[in-house]
């Protein structure tokens, strides 16, 4: 029998019991033995729960048991999350996480204090939930150098934007019901302006490049004041609008990473991603574009994804993977008003002035009639300089 300790019984850790039982056989057969919950450290009690008899309320006891190889952290929050993975790898414990916020903020430090103490720190579910997706990075990818990633890393936009097109929904009314489901985050606004998103690709950015973006440096953009007018102007231009998270490493080994409402067109495959699923697609010279899609939020997925972290770390296959290394470098990463898009505008005015203005900074300008165009590249703050008062939202082809 091999134990785990789980840190916080919410969404995610109440589903990595439920996993755990159900999955029951299929995860000894991957560990070589069972796998048993011995702790639930959270600040409630469960008294209806199954496991009630296990909920304790301090770390002590995990950090003294010796028989606790693997601790899941699912508490969400850098403190005390960092604090206690800490702690928990001191004490000779790998610590599997899906705290995405810890993961972004701290990766450098906990990453470091795995190799110290020869434990691991996996993290597997903290970006793209139940899709395999980080240790493709570490394993498939290792011999390719990344050059872009853009990616649909968060559900709860994902699925807000889906039902307000389809269904001519109310944003309130969606956020409602993707927090009832389970997607949202405890603050639903970490989703709506895209912070969320921008810690997911933080961790992206990180495994590709090897540089942690600082959070203040990466640009956060927000779904809060799209409009139906907006949704319906993708449509009209041939794409969908979606929250999209996107990151450029340089040859110079700087990194442009952002989260912004994109128009993204119809050929490309990011484009038919609906609801809460996610999708990353990652391209790099030797292997091309690969695509990676599945259900990015919600308790089973994720809690899956945590176990198979678990299942690495007490089978002994945590050892022998590549284990990344993140670092925090000043200047690495560009500002967004530097980053260059094709663009969606539209603005009230003469043509043809409006026309005159984007020509000093794109090469190309598509009049679209009722006050929109469609350009070439510029940067976002060559088009907020020409046209600030304008609606300017980039476009993926
Ligand atoms: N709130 C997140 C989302 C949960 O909607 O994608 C998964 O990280």
């Amino acid at each position: 029998m091999k134990n785990i300790a789980i840190l916080g019984f919410g969404v995610v850790g109440s589903g990595i019991a439920r996993v755990l039982e159900q999955n029951a056989a299929e995860i000894a057969r991957a560990v070589g033995d069972e796998v048993s919950i011995r702790y639930i450290l959270d600040l409630r009690e469960f008294p209806d729960s199954p496991y009630a008899d296990r909920v304790i309320h301090t770390i002590d006891p995990i950090l003294a048991d010796p028989d606790v190889a693997c601790v899941c952290e699912t508490m969400g929050g850098s403190h005390p999350a960092l604090e206690y993975s800490l702690a928990c790898m001191e004490a000779g414990k790998s610590v599997v996480s899906s705290n995405k916020e810890v993961v972004a903020n701290f990766g450098d430090l906990l990453l470091r204090k795995a190799k110290e103490h020869g434990v691991s720190y996996l993290f597997e579910a903290s970006v793209g939930g139940g899709i395999p997706l980080i240790r493709p990075f570490l394993t498939s990818l290792v011999c390719d150098r990344v050059t872009e990633i853009a990616g649909i890393v968060n559900g709860t936009t994902n699925y807000i934007l889906t039902k307000m097109r389809d269904e001519g929904r109310d944003f309130g009314d969606v956020l409602a019901e993707a927090q009832r489901l389970g997607y949202a985050e405890r603050d639903p606004s970490a989703d709506i302006d895209g912070i969320d998103a921008k810690r997911k690709i933080i961790i992206l950015t990180a495994l590709a490049s090897g540089i942690l973006p600082e959070d203040g440096d990466v640009y956060a953009g927000s779904i809060r004041n799209i409009t139906p007018g907006d949704i319906e102007a993708a449509r009209a231009l041939g794409g969908v609008l979606r929250l999209i998270a996107q990151t450029k490493i340089l040859p110079d080994g700087r990194v442009a990473a952002c989260v912004t409402p994109m128009i993204v067109m119809a050929p490309h495959p990011l484009a038919n991603v609906d609801g809460v699923y996610n999708a990353v697609s990652v391209t790099s010279p030797v292997t091309g574009d690969i695509l990676y899609y599945g259900r990015g939020a919600g308790s089973l997925p994720t809690a899956g994804a945590v176990i198979s972290d678990v299942t690495a770390v007490l089978s002994g296959a945590a050892k022998a993977e590549l284990a990344p290394v993140f670092e925090k470098k000043s200047g690495a990463v560009i500002p967004f008003g530097e980053q260059s898009f094709p663009f969606y505008i539209r603005t009230q005015g003469s043509e043809a002035e409006i026309r005159e203005l984007l020509e000093t900074v794109t090469d190309t300008v598509i009049p679209l009639g009722g006050g929109a165009f469609e350009t070439g590249e510029m940067t976002a703050a060559e088009a907020e300089r020409v046209l600030p008062e304008a609606v300017k939202i980039p476009i993926l082809r």
